[in-house]
């Protein structure tokens, strides 16, 4: 009922973000052919008033999602989605450190520069994903993680050069960088990863977080994790932890929650654990949200075994939207990705499978997640607003 009175009331006004629709052509000679589009994956659409980006812009929550490089440009309906419902991107993988830097010493910014770039078209703000973490590191450096080849002293150098030159390449350009990503196991301990043995210790979280800083002072700077959601060893550690940082004047200005929740297990006290992060001075941010339930198996992988299942994966979209939505400090609300067929729990959730976790489906089109998520932003516009701050907000 919602969904259609919100079309109606809403499809008619748009907003148009882009200045050079307006103007791309108003300079030309009579009779000129009309200005060539820019290089690049641009697309600069007029942005639907019922969009995702365009309710949450009303109380200033970004809506998010991260992107797949290779769809961006070659694929029109996955382009046109991200330009018009998302007012935030994450590169899924293009910033991580086996992308950027394959050989030691030969950076290859191309992809994660493209994203950027159509970023700044569509008024998007980029989360820069991320620069410390044990998963995806090039070869030359550890092949999984928790063993390299080098010593101590060249693993705290190449990860000081690492957080400097990334951090200066996109300077400017970046609105929230996860700095460390996933240092704290499930049990609350400490992952012993190179960074952790190199310096002996968690040190290595200040000492990135500060580096960050000094080459980009502007920047947002978070430290991200799955599990935080629900009270618990893990969320107690990190919750400690961070709240050591803060007395020791790091500069760490927020933790984001990646939020990847699973239906058969209950919905976690989110919005508690939003609150008593954001309690202690912090931003925080929902970065990575999916909710993933039993598929059949290959290649149905994105239907539900359980034809009710739908019900209990709206649930905890909307939950998981509104915990973000109670708590003022909570600036974006991002899912990983969009369109079943680009997810990566499929191929990681195999035995038993898992699927359908993402709010459109394998054709693109939206499934009922995404019109509760919508319907909840449009009912939200009392919410109080937040405010984000960061570079290049528009
Ligand atoms: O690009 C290569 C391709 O050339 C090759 O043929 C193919 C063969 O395996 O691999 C492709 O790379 C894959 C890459 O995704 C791009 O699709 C990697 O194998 C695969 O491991 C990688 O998975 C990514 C995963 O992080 C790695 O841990 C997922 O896309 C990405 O969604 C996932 O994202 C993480 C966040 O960064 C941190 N939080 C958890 C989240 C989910 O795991």
């Amino acid at each position: 009922m919602l969904r259609s009175a919100l079309s109606i009331g809403l499809v008619s006004a748009t907003v148009l973000l882009s200045g050079a629709a307006l103007t791309g052509s108003a300079s030309a000679e009579p009779g000129a052919a009309p200005a060539p589009p820019p290089p690049g994956p641009g697309h600069s659409a007029p942005v639907p008033a019922d969009s995702l980006r365009a309710l949450g812009d009303r109380i200033g929550l970004r809506i998010g999602t991260a992107v797949n490089t290779d769809e961006l440009g070659s694929n029109a309906e996955y382009t046109r989605i991200t330009a018009e419902q998302f007012s935030s991107v994450t590169p899924e993988n293009v910033m991580k450190w086996q992308l950027v830097e394959p050989n030691r010493g030969t950076y290859d910014w191309a992809a994660a520069d493209r994203l950027v770039s159509f970023a700044k078209k569509n008024k998007q703000l980029v989360r820069g994903h991320t620069l410390v973490w044990h998963n995806q590191l090039p070869t030359w450096l550890s092949s999984d993680g928790f063993t390299t080849t080098l010593s101590n002293n060249e693993v705290k150098a190449v990860l000081k050069k690492h957080i400097q030159d990334q951090v200066k390449h996109f300077k400017g350009d970046i609105w929230q960088w996860d700095v460390v990503n996933e240092a704290f196991d499930d049990d609350g301990k400490p992952r012993e990863t190179i960074w952790y043995k190199a310096w002996g210790g968690l040190g290595y979280i200040a000492d990135a977080f500060r580096w960050a800083h000094e080459a980009d002072p502007k920047a947002l700077l978070f430290y991200n994790d799955y599990n935080l959601e629900f009270t618990g060893p893990k969320s107690n550690a990190v919750y400690d932890f961070v709240k050591t940082l803060k007395a020791q004047r790091v500069p760490i200005d927020g933790v984001g929650f990646q939020g990847h929740l699973d239906t058969q297990y209950g919905f976690p006290d989110l919005q508690n654990n939003l609150q008593r992060f954001a309690d202690l001075g912090l931003k925080v941010a929902e970065t990575e949200v999916d909710v993933r339930t039993f598929t059949e198996a290959a290649p149905n992988v994105n239907t539900p075994t359980n034809p009710l299942a739908v019900y209990a994966q709206e649930s905890y979209w909307s939950r998981a939207l509104k915990a973000c939505l109670a708590v003022r400090e909570c600036i974006s609300f991002t899912p990983w990705g969009f369109g079943d067929t680009y997810s990566w729990i499929p191929g990681w959730f195999a035995d038993p499978q898992e699927g359908a976790a993402l709010l459109y489906d394998a054709d693109l089109k939206p499934k009922s997640q995404y019109y509760v998520i919508q319907q909840d932003l449009a009912l939200a516009a009392g919410a109080p607003r937040r405010d984000g701050g960061g570079p290049g907000r528009p």
